[in-house]
């Protein structure tokens, strides 16, 4: 669609910030709403606003859509489901993972790094991505998905109604791969207890992973990503979702229209 343009538009118009924003973000969940009209058909469409279910006319936010994200009527009257378990028990079982990983010298790629990066955000709304392994910007900061693919990646989690913050985002490995190779299986075993700590931390109810790397990686699979996709995979009792990378995303953006049905299936198992 010709949204770049009109997001060009929107970034013209002298609009307080806050406005600006909205309204950027309001497209951006347009965009997302197209490709999976594009995906799914007109009549996926239909229902959708014709409400059959709540599940079917996502993209709306979940029902612990974060404060300030659009929300349908029927959405805003529901409770907000709990949260997993107690934010400071939370945080306080991270602090021992990312302890005992501080200064990792377990593979090869601690050579490397300029800084770990362990993952962040909350469990609030009970979703954890998993990437594959932090890239160059990710390095420099310390801090997943916050290059290029990163920017995307937010734009999904808005596009689901949440906000970077409501969501916990971690990788496979934790220290950057040499010119971002995919992490060597003995690499990703090493690191594998910290990410399973990690997880089992976070107790989220689901997990998204980004890629094959991590798909395989959790699932103990070999298959491609187009074959892991498309269904709902149990982690451990807890419910994981496959979608494309979103790095992969911006070289194949043909395949943004499936990675939003992934996305609207994540949603459904969340609201149910
Ligand atoms: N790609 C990933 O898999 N993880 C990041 O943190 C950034 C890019």
């Amino acid at each position: 669609m010709g949204s770049g343009r009109a997001d060009l538009r929107v970034r013209e118009i002298n609009l307080p910030d806050e406005i600006r924003d909205e309204l950027s973000a309001c497209l951006d969940r347009l965009k997302w709403i197209i490709a999976g009209v594009k995906a799914g058909g007109i009549e996926g469409w239909t229902r959708g606003r014709e409400n059959a279910s709540r599940q079917d006319a996502s993209p709306c936010p979940p029902p612990h859509a974060a404060p300030g994200k659009a929300r349908s009527a029927e959405m805003s009257t529901e409770e907000p489901k709990k949260p997993c378990a107690e934010p400071q028990l939370i945080e306080a079982a991270l602090g021992e993972v990312g302890r005992e990983l501080a200064g990792c010298t377990r593979c090869r790629l601690h050579a490397g790094r300029k800084n770990l990066v362990f993952g962040e955000g909350s469990a609030k709304s009970g979703i954890v991505f998993v990437g594959e392994g932090p890239g160059f910007d990710e390095d420099q900061q310390g801090r997943p998905f916050v290059g290029r693919a990163g920017k995307l990646l937010d734009k999904m989690i808005e596009a689901m109604g949440y906000g970077r913050p409501d969501v916990y985002i971690c990788n496979v490995v934790k220290c950057r791969p040499p010119e971002n190779r995919t992490p060597q299986p003995d690499e990703i075993e090493n690191c594998s207890p910290f990410l399973i700590k990690q997880i089992s931390a976070l107790n989220p109810r689901v997990i998204c992973t980004l890629g094959a790397c991590a798909s395989q990686s959790l699932l103990g699979s070999g298959k491609p990503i187009s074959q892991l996709r498309g269904k709902t995979h149990l982690w451990r009792g807890i419910p994981l979702i496959c979608t494309y990378h979103p790095a992969y995303l911006l070289r194949n953006p043909v395949q943004k229209a499936a990675t939003w049905q992934d996305l609207k299936a994540l949603l459904k198992v969340l609201a149910s």
